[in-house]
């Protein structure tokens, strides 16, 4: 196949690269007249079967069964390609580009959540580097593998904004603050996309799930939410419109109703806010079959009436109901639907398919799997990430680092489980491409011994990565007893105990928090957990990670999250009878091997109506150190009810034992002091802000 793919590939090119007196196959000639001219050629059957997703190969999520389908129509717009094989991917583009009138490409695409073979730390781990520039290198090295298989598309980044850890798909975004998600959707956006759709290694990412999904009621998957528009507009868009802002090619609608109305049939949502504010001019997805259940949620008496709501709400491609392909040439025909509504759709799908290169570029190049999969500088990658998403919870008596030659133990469901280290949507990862912890530590650790003998004992507990994901949401986020009993036995025969957590979602530890010497948060680290993780067991890396998400005192407690709105009686009420109202640890929480002292903030006007914060933060330990500051604005009076504080920025330096580094902020009044209201208008109002970061904060009167 290789010698036909490379002699076809080459035709093509020299293709590509003359004037074809056909404008759409002409390369030379501008996307948009491409576009209009294919357009201009097609049959409304062509047309539907563009706006129409299917699936290739076994599906392997566990949510969405449908048998390993191979009859899809060539001319199908899009197919979610299960396998990894390049050259079945040639084989599916050649049917396309050769066996069919037009030759219209397949837009291939995959659920590449955090890595494709090389995994990486699931995204809420990430979320707790503060390091955009590892983010968005990770994306690019999961779309460099993607590629190499034929991909073009994954849907991702995922950007719901969470508060609730009873929720499985937690573990799939960058946790609960707004402009944190925001500045991780632009890194991811740009990691997936890179500088240009067309150039090799570069898909096009996909924003999801628009919107509000992850104030799904209860923690629960597929349930209605109902989020005020004022909630809706300083919470939850804010990521969307940053990464629409950043250029992402495609945005997925969702499941979930949203204040009544499902989002895959809002055009509120997909048309007059997604387009008419933010000026997305892609395309959008819907989620899985999402389509057809318009119908269960009370929208849509059949398929044709939830194709027409979906079609002109927005929705130009649905995923895998094959909604679309039976009904709309029938509502076009009894003019239900305008045409031009599936032609304005499938432009926009034709537009992102010429962007890509797909027309003058069908095929991938066919290299062997050890040439394209997990090589040695994107397993380095994936170890640094991993170093730096895990959080340091509780370091009693500094008894982290330890000493390689310390007697240690290592035990608990997790200790030696490289099946539960990649994390759940691991694409292609496979367990066997994953490190344990075990197998980490051996490689430092000298003395590792029975618990008897021990002087230190490793608990290795958490859950399973299959308790998070879709579909995975739990009533509690406690602990099972048995690892309860394993820790807390421990400390009882008198050992050292370190906790790992290997989980995907805050899990409630008061219960066993007292009898921990050490907590350490190392989440589904992917592909190179155990040896990151012995990184930071014997010092090699000194944690810098901070919770991007609240860790609740017990699950009663949920929701909870730091960016809440002050309650009217703030003093000693408005608190429960039986437990604190504080989180056990809070939003920013980490600890380092080393200790860093903030100064007193300054605050200084400078040019353009501007303002500079700065604080210097001085590590006076013996161990270099990366230190995240976080600062937050809070506007304490204000014609809306504001957060009691906000993430605005946050910048991460690394700062040599002794030394001290300074960290500014510039705060410019329109972005950073002002708020927005309901009908999405900015807020800025004369008065008192308060600056804050680590412990200090200072008064900006504006
Ligand atoms: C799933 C998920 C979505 C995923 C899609 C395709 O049900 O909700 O995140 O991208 O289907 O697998």
């Amino acid at each position: 196949m290789k010698k036909e793919f490379l002699l076809l590939s080459a035709a093509l090119l020299l293709c590509a690269g003359c004037s074809s007196s056909i404008t759409y196959k002409d390369a030379s000639a501008p996307v948009e007249k491409r576009v209009e001219d294919l357009l201009s050629r097609m049959t409304r059957e062509e047309k539907i079967l563009q706006a129409s997703q299917y699936i290739c190969g076994e599906n392997d999520n566990v949510n969405n069964i449908i048998d390993n389908q191979t009859d899809y129509p060539a001319e199908i717009g899009s197919l979610i390609y299960f396998g990894q094989s390049v050259e079945y991917a040639n084989h599916i583009q050649k049917n396309a580009v050769e066996n069919t009138r037009l030759g219209i490409p397949v837009l291939l695409g995959f659920d590449v959540i955090h890595g494709y073979r090389t995994i990486f730390p699931i995204p809420l781990a990430q979320g707790c580097s503060w390091n955009p520039e590892m983010v968005r290198q990770c994306c690019s090295i999961a779309a460099t593998e993607a590629y190499s298989s034929g991909l073009r598309w994954t849907f991702s980044p995922m950007i719901d904004i969470a508060r609730d850890p009873r929720w499985g798909r937690v573990m799939e975004g960058y946790g609960e603050d707004p402009y944190a998600t925001s500045v991780f959707c632009r890194a991811a956006v740009e990691g997936y996309q890179g500088g240009s759709l067309a150039d090799e290694g570069t898909i096009a990412a996909c924003l999801k799930h628009y919107v509000g999904y992850g104030a799904s009621e209860a923690g629960r998957d597929y349930v209605p939410t109902d989020i005020s528009d004022q909630t809706l507009r300083d919470t939850y868009f804010p990521p969307y419109k940053a990464g629409v802002e950043a250029g992402a090619a495609t945005v997925m609608s969702s499941f979930n109703t949203l204040n009544g109305t499902p989002t895959s049939g809002s055009r509120w949502l997909l048309t007059d806010v997604l387009r008419g504010e933010w000026g997305f001019d892609g395309f959008v997805v819907s989620d899985w079959e999402a389509v057809m259940q318009l119908i269960y949620q009370g929208v849509a008496k059949d398929k044709a009436e939830a194709g027409k709501i979906a079609l002109e709400a927005g929705v130009d491609m649905d995923m895998v109901d094959w909604i679309y392909r039976d009904n709309l040439d029938s509502l076009i025909r009894s003019n239900a639907v305008k045409e031009k509504t599936l032609d304005e759709a499938v432009r926009r799908i034709l537009t992102l398919k010429f962007r890509l290169g797909l027309f003058d570029k069908p095929y991938t190049e066919e290299r062997p799997e050890a040439e394209r999969f997990l090589l040695p500088e994107y397993r380095e990658t994936a170890r640094a990430a991993a170093g730096e998403s895990m959080v340091l919870l509780k370091n009693e008596g500094g008894i982290l680092p330890l000493s390689c030659d310390t007697r240690v133990a290592v035990v608990g469901p997790f200790a030696d489980s490289p099946e539960n280290m990649n994390g759940n949507w691991t694409a292609k990862g496979r367990s066997s491409d994953a490190v344990s912890i075990l197998s980490g530590v051996r490689k430092e650790f000298s003395n590792i011994v029975k618990t008897r003998r021990a002087e230190v004992v490793i608990c290795c507990i958490g859950q399973p990565q299959g308790a998070t994901g879709e579909n995975c949401s739990y009533s509690t986020i406690d602990l099972p007893e048995d690892q309860e009993k394993l820790v807390i036995d421990s400390k009882k025969a008198g050992k050292k105990v370190v906790v790992l957590l290997t989980n995907g979602r805050p899990l409630a530890l008061s219960r066993i928090e007292p009898y921990a010497d050490a907590i350490l948060e190392t989440w589904h680290l992917g592909s190179e957990a155990g040896n990151a993780i012995c990184d930071v067991l014997c010092g090699k890396t000194n944690p810098s990670g901070k919770l991007c998400i609240t860790f609740p005192y017990t699950s009663g407690q949920i929701p909870i999250y730091y960016n809440r709105r002050p309650r009217s009686r703030n003093y000693d009420m408005g608190v429960y009878q039986d437990i604190t109202i504080d989180p056990l640890y809070e939003f920013g929480h980490g600890l380092s091997y080393s200790s860093f002292n903030y100064s007193e903030i300054s605050l200084a006007p400078v040019e353009g109506g501007k303002f500079e914060a700065k604080v210097t933060v001085t590590n006076d330990s013996k161990v270099d150190g990366s230190e995240a500051v976080l600062w937050f604005v809070s506007d304490p009076v204000c014609r809306i009810s504001r957060p009691v504080k906000e993430l605005k920025f946050f910048e991460k330096k690394m700062i040599p034992a002794g030394e001290s580094r300074e960290f500014v902020f510039e705060i410019d009044p329109s972005v950073d002091l002002a708020g927005i209201d309901a009908a999405g208008k900015p807020v800025l109002e004369k008065g008192d802000f308060i600056i804050s970061c680590g412990p200090r904060s200072a008064t900006l009167s504006y």
